[in-house]
């Protein structure tokens, strides 16, 4: 794109420099890696500047590289605004070295997380029911958003009716021939793109500018402004708005091509430092659950997170989007993680056979076909022989796998083996007039195709198949697409990752659940309306799905809540959120990994600005909780910049002790056990107050919670109170036991679930 060429050359000379010759400095061995040193010396020293901060890498580098030549090539970048550190190209010998050197707390690879959708489209505005009399108040909270950037012109980024700026913003607007400049809506945008490869790809920006889509989905969906009328060529036709409509965004452009560790870093040392109330993050490393799982130490969001809670400021995460239990992401546990959910809305596009036969499949198709009926074939009949493709690639319907002499003007049968494959790409380029896909996962999910196009299973797919065969002239018609609101719901998304957590699998994670699938919202007017980047559809609007359209919905509650209580901690608001959130019906098919996919439940926002009591936490609890799990003494203290002792006897009570809003037991069926959680709650209601415990203990256990009654006499007093779990059932085999404990107080109710989880493979 001839935008990207003339931005690349009026880029800033240094910055190509820098970028040069790290890349020609870079030897075949070397890889891009973080060296982490904990807090930044003091926040409270002021001549501590970038200056003095690269100064102190460089010398690292240098006595590691013996010449300072070699220390400027390998390095890449300097934090010191809210933590220190530094990014640098090195051999794993070198890293090895460091990691051993004094001062520094742990030397990771960069690695690249990944913005987290699976696209689609659907549905009317948002559920966050939100008055436009808050919008006052929401005024000086600021929302950061670490993604693919933001394409600024959107109706959903006017800064109409917006105040002066916040005078606590201390961020830039990092400005470039093809960004031109901030408003009163997107206060700040920056971007990071020095772990995401030197050479852009063809239609980036190097500029905060978005050509992906997803960065201005998941922005205008936290804290975008109201649009009346929005819709995606007349579907999910409503006012679009974000969480916070009132509320600032600032923008850091962490995802190019890709999304590296580097960068992430760089945009939480700059958000922290810049003044922002809630971070979202709506990426994570997705390994389907099968590589080993990060500890908080290597994980930037976490250790971003992190530095972040200590600043008061709460981090909003996407669950990653690998559906099956054990997958979760992004689960420290000072950060919200959000899970994706249904509403009752779903998308249907009726395919109809000549022979009087219909399914009603899902996929959010666009199009009104021209004529009734097209003649219909199979794609594994319709190889492009003498491309050298098989009948085996063809009945995927790849790009170029189709011969167009069989295909043009039909519709065309094709198997999907996963959302990643593009049949309708294959369809479009042979001159095909539709396709009927045939995939059974993630069918609670309509997917975006650029040709009539919809989704059936595959046994719906096999009567297809024989219809084929059983007519000389087989004939086809795929409607376009209808909104049904017939569905039960909500449903945890069937993408949506569960838990436990594999690294503390007795903090019940996914934290709380919040609407993911085929959600409308802004997009960027350069990037295809559906996967497929061929398809030329440009939209202000589009409609998609992943826990990174839910995320934002969380973080907007978040931001909601802290614009009520703009001196809540990062627990407090995240307390608040999940005590007030609806509990899910997990009878309901496609809820069966129960609180494991959808946690507390989902966001309420109304509620959770008067949630009666909070369960908070600080810094230090998370720290013990990390002891407990036999986290290296020396590394905490220097990431937390305090004495830290961990030499109170510490066991994997620890885990249970820490001051959290739900309570788990992960357990194996061959013993029963007596579990303790000691709580504190905050009292953030009426002064007078008397909270009375309702318990719902799960199949075969004895819950009891000491006292019962909690008297409150003041604002903000704080009282305990401990919950015993004992089991003596035991379950045959694999059992997901649910319960909850709720304290009430008139109009208030403060609910956790209890969680106990028997694993038989651990
Ligand atoms: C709303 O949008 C639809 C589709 O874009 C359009 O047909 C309709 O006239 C609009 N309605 C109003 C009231 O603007
Ligand atoms: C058939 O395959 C060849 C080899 O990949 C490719 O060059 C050609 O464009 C294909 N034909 C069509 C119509 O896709
Ligand atoms: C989706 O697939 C599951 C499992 O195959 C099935 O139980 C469920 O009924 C299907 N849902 C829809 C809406 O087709
Ligand atoms: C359709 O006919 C083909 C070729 O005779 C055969 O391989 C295939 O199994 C048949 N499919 C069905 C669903 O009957
Ligand atoms: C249409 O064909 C399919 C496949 O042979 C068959 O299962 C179905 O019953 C037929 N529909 C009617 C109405 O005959
Ligand atoms: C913890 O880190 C310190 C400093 O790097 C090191 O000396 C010590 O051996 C580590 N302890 C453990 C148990 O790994
Ligand atoms: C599971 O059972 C084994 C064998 O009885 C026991 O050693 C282990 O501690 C149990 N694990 C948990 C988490 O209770
Ligand atoms: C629960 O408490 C009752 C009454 O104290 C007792 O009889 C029963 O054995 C207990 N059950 C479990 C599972 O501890
Ligand atoms: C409780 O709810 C009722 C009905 O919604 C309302 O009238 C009443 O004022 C509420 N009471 C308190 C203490 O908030």
């Amino acid at each position: 794109m001839a935008s990207t060429v003339i931005t690349h050359l009026l880029f800033p000379l240094a910055f190509l420099v820098i970028l040069f010759s790290t890349a020609a400095s870079r030897q075949l061995n070397e890889k891009l890696y973080i060296v982490y040193m904990g807090d930044v010396p003091s926040p409270d020293i002021q001549d501590y500047s970038q200056t003095a901060a690269t100064a102190s890498h460089l010398s690292l580098l240098h006595s590691l590289h013996g010449s300072y030549e070699a220390a400027q090539e390998s390095f890449v970048h300097s934090y010191w605004k809210s933590f220190n550190g530094f990014a640098a190209w090195l051999s794993s010998s070198h890293a090895q070295h460091l990691s051993n050197t004094d001062g520094i707390v742990s030397v990771f690879e960069s690695k690249k997380p990944k913005p987290l959708t699976s696209r689609s489209w659907d549905f009317v505005g948002l559920p966050l029911s939100q008055q436009t009399n808050d919008l006052e108040y929401q005024s000086d909270v600021i929302v950061g958003v670490l993604d693919t950037g933001v394409w600024p012109e959107s109706e959903s980024f006017d800064d109409k009716g917006l105040g002066p700026i916040p005078s606590k913003w201390k961020g830039v607007c990092q400005t470039t021939p093809d960004f031109k400049s901030c408003n009163k809506k997107i206060i700040g945008a920056s971007f990071y793109n020095k772990g995401s490869g030197s050479e852009p790809e063809a239609g980036e920006f190097i500029s905060p500018r978005d050509s992906d889509g997803h960065g201005t989905h998941t922005a205008s969906t936290a804290a975008g402004s109201i649009v009346k009328n929005a819709s995606l060529f007349g579907f999910a036709q409503g006012d679009a708005r974000g969480g916070v409509p009132g509320a600032r965004i600032a923008i850091y452009k962490v995802c190019f091509s890709d999304c590296s560790d580097v960068d992430i870093l760089a945009a939480f040392d700059d958000a922290i430092h810049d003044g922002v109330d809630i971070i979202s993050v709506s990426i994570g490393y997705s390994n389907g659950g099968f590589l080993p799982p990060l500890n908080y130490f290597e994980d930037s969001i976490a250790i971003g997170a992190f530095h972040a809670m200590k600043r008061g400021i709460l981090t909003s995460n996407a669950a990653c989007n690998d559906g099956s239990v054990g997958t979760v992401c992004n689960y420290s546990p000072w950060s919200l993680t959000v899970a994706a959910s249904s509403i009752d809305r779903q998308f249907k596009s009726q395919l109809n056979l000549g022979n009087q036969t219909s399914f009603e499949g899902r996929a959010i198709n666009t199009f009104t076909m021209e004529q009734p009926w097209y003649p219909l074939v199979y794609g594994g009949d319709a190889t492009n022989v003498s491309g050298g493709f098989s009948s085996q690639d063809s009945s995927g319907c790849g790009l170029y796998s189709l011969d167009p002499s069989i295909v043009e003007g039909k519709i065309v049968v094709c198997y999907l083996s996963s959302p990643g494959d593009l049949p309708d790409g294959g369809v479009y380029v042979s001159g095909g007039a539709g396709a009927i896909i045939m995939y059974d996962p993630m069918n609670d999910t309509a997917f975006s195709f650029m040709v009539p196009a919809t989704v059936i299973s595959r046994k719906q797919g096999e009567v297809v198949r024989s219809y084929i065969n059983s007519t000389r002239s087989p004939i086809a018609s795929i409607a376009k697409s209808v909104a049904g609101n017939d569905s039960p719901a909500p449903i945890t998304a069937s993408f949506s990752s569960k838990g436990p957590s594999k690294i503390t699998p007795d903090l019940l994670k996914p934290d709380i659940t919040a609407p993911g699938v085929d959600i409308l919202a802004a997009w960027s007017k350069v990037a295809p309306m559906s996967i497929d980047p061929l398809d030329k559809r440009v939209v202000d609007f589009n409609i998609i799905s992943g826990t990174s359209m839910s995320c934002p919905h969380a973080t907007g509650a978040a931001a909601y809540v802290k614009s009520f209580h703009p001196d809540w901690s990062p627990a407090a608001i995240k307390s608040a959120l999940m005590t007030t959130a609806s509990a899910l019906d997990a009878t309901l098919d496609g809820n069966e990994a129960a609180e494991l996919g959808y946690g507390a439940g989902q966001i309420n926002p109304l509620k959770a600005i008067n949630p009666g009591l909070v369960y908070d936490t600080d810094a230090n609890s998370y720290i013990n909780m990390l002891c407990s799990q036999g986290y290296n003494e020396t590394s905490l203290r220097l990431l937390t910049g305090e004495f830290i002792s961990c030499s109170s006897k510490l066991s994997k009570q620890g885990v249970w002790e820490l001051n959290y809003p739900s309570i788990m037991v992960i357990s194996n069926a061959s013993e029963p056990f007596l579990a303790q959680f000691p709580r504190t709650v905050t009292n953030v209601g009426p002064a007078k107050s008397t909270y009375e415990v309702k318990i719902d203990a799960p199949f075969g256990m004895n819950v009891t919670v000491e006292p019962d009654t909690l008297t409150f006499t003041s604002s903000n007093q704080k009282m305990s109170y401990n919950v015993k779990i004992e089991s003596q059932v035991i379950p045959d085999n694999y059992a997901l036991l649910s319960g909850a404990l709720t304290w009430s107080f008139g109009n208030y109710s403060v609910r956790s679930p209890i969680l106990v989880y028997y694993d038989v493979k651990q």
